[in-house]
């Protein structure tokens, strides 16, 4: 085999043999095959795409680089969720420890920050002493005993994926179709699902801006589990202003932590309802989303999913002190005012994802040190109105050159206009796609839709 061969076959566009892409990942693994090498076939997939054999031998390379875990055995059904990446998404900070309260068991693989996006692992670890890379038989051992685990790829999981998802993030190659498709699919068809949902994020602030290319992402992604014998839903939801009020990862938690006791901003709450009635349906916990609906309302203002939440920081090394106390707090805080009177036309995402980039939150080389500490926390909605001078967000920063380009960040992202023009946004969930799930709510059960 010889790279240069296959990466200029996918340059011109020409589908490659399975067995030769299959032959160049793994060179790769050996090191037979240059991280540039690979970054130059990335940005050929990225323009040209990978046909349905070329993505399942993606997709099949990625598992079989790692272990796969076991999917029997445990006293409930082994669900989880994976968001496409967003600003502001602290989802499944809330989610693992909710479903597990439904009666799922939730082994959670989760991701760093990717391009202006978010990881959950990067928030986790806010928490003083979480430890996200936890040997196979230790994640085990807390999802036995806590119902949920979360943790990050280490060499056993899915090793070839990790490393292509760090060098993805680095070269600009992340928004491509098959590359998101496979990444995320590997990384939960090695975990033993019963069934998994998936937040396909639609707008400026995820990968996917228009419903049209993330319906496409969620079928994709659907095909790839139904052939594998998962049951899957996939909610396409908005990512045209962040999740939630807080963007930077140890505010992200004290958000997350906000949703769990039953509180927090309405959006947040929203989702993670929607996506954990979601989650008990293609587990069988519930009969249909009504039904989930109503118990993960009763476990987030009850208190149970706080408290489950709390073993798990703790089975993990966390210490979050009495109401998240723990967290880190950066040095510097300043709010930003509105310069005028009006209305909250947008929020970019995309403006906030980068400025908790140049805060120090996220990462512009692979490997690098981020500051949990800094971030942005809004004041404010799409659609609201502010006087001159009220607060529009909170700048966290580590240093005074640091919060002055957060205030840069505020002011690109929120834009005040005059009352009389009307905000204008998507709704929160835009589309369900169901897929290869017994259907207890419509006689149509398989196939994606
Ligand atoms: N999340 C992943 O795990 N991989 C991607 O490529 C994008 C989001």
């Amino acid at each position: 085999m010889i790279p240069q061969r296959i990466i200029a076959a996918k340059r011109e566009g020409e589908a490659l043999e399975p067995a030769a892409l299959e032959a160049f990942l793994s060179a790769y693994l050996e090191g037979a095959v240059g991280e540039e090498q690979m970054a130059a076939f990335l940005m050929a997939v990225y323009f040209n795409g990978l046909n349905d054999d070329e993505l399942a031998a993606l997709v099949e390379s990625m598992i079989s680089s790692g272990t796969v875990m076991e999917r029997k055995g445990w006293p409930g059904p082994r669900v989880d969720k994976h968001s496409t990446g967003g600003v502001g998404d602290k989802t499944s900070l809330v989610l693992a420890p909710l479903a597990a309260e439904l009666g799922m068991v939730v082994p959670m693989i989760s991701g760093r920050g990717l391009g202006h996006t978010g990881g959950t692992l990067d928030k986790l670890e806010a928490i003083p002493g979480f430890r996200t890379r936890l040997p196979l038989a230790e994640f085990d051992r807390v999802l036995r005993a806590v119902g949920c685990a979360m943790i990050g790829q280490t060499e056993e999981i899915a090793p070839l994926d990790r490393r292509l998802y760090a060098l993805r993030d680095v070269t600009a190659t992340v928004p491509s179709l098959p590359l998101i498709t496979a990444s995320i699919m590997s990384k939960k068809l090695v975990e033993g699902l019963d069934g998994l949902v998936l937040d396909v994020k639609v707008g400026r602030g995820g990968f996917m801006t228009r419903t049209g290319e993330a319906r496409a992402l969620a079928r994709a992604m659907c095909g790839v589990g139904e052939a594998r014998g998962l049951a899957m839903t996939a909610i396409l939801s908005a990512m045209d202003r962040p999740l939630g009020r807080a963007a930077g990862n140890a505010l992200e938690v004290d958000e997350a932590l906000a949703c769990l006791r039953g509180d927090g901003p309405p959006e947040l709450r929203a989702l993670c309802i929607e996506l954990a009635a979601e989650m008990a349906v293609v587990g069988g916990v519930a009969a249909a989303p009504d039904e989930g609906r109503r118990r993960a309302r009763a476990a987030l203002d009850g208190g149970g999913a706080m408290e489950r939440f709390l073993r798990l920081a703790a089975a993990q090394g966390g210490r979050l002190g009495a109401g998240g106390g723990e967290l880190p707090r950066a040095p510097e805080m300043a709010v930003v005012g509105a310069e005028a009177d009006g209305v909250v036309a947008e929020i970019d995402p995309l403006a906030l994802g980068y400025g908790v980039i140049r805060l120090g939150g996220g990462r512009t080389r692979s490997a690098q040190e981020i500051d949990p500490r800094v971030g942005f926390r809004l004041a404010v909605e799409v659609g609201g109105g502010v006087g001159r001078g009220d607060p529009i967000a909170e700048v966290h920063a580590a240093t005074p050159a640091g919060l002055e380009a957060g205030v840069r960040s505020v002011r690109q992202a929120v834009r005040v206009v005059e009352e009389s023009v009307r905000a204008d946004q998507l709704p929160l969930v835009i589309d369900r796609i169901r897929c290869g799930i017994p259907s207890p709510w419509s006689a149509a059960s398989n196939g994606c839709r």
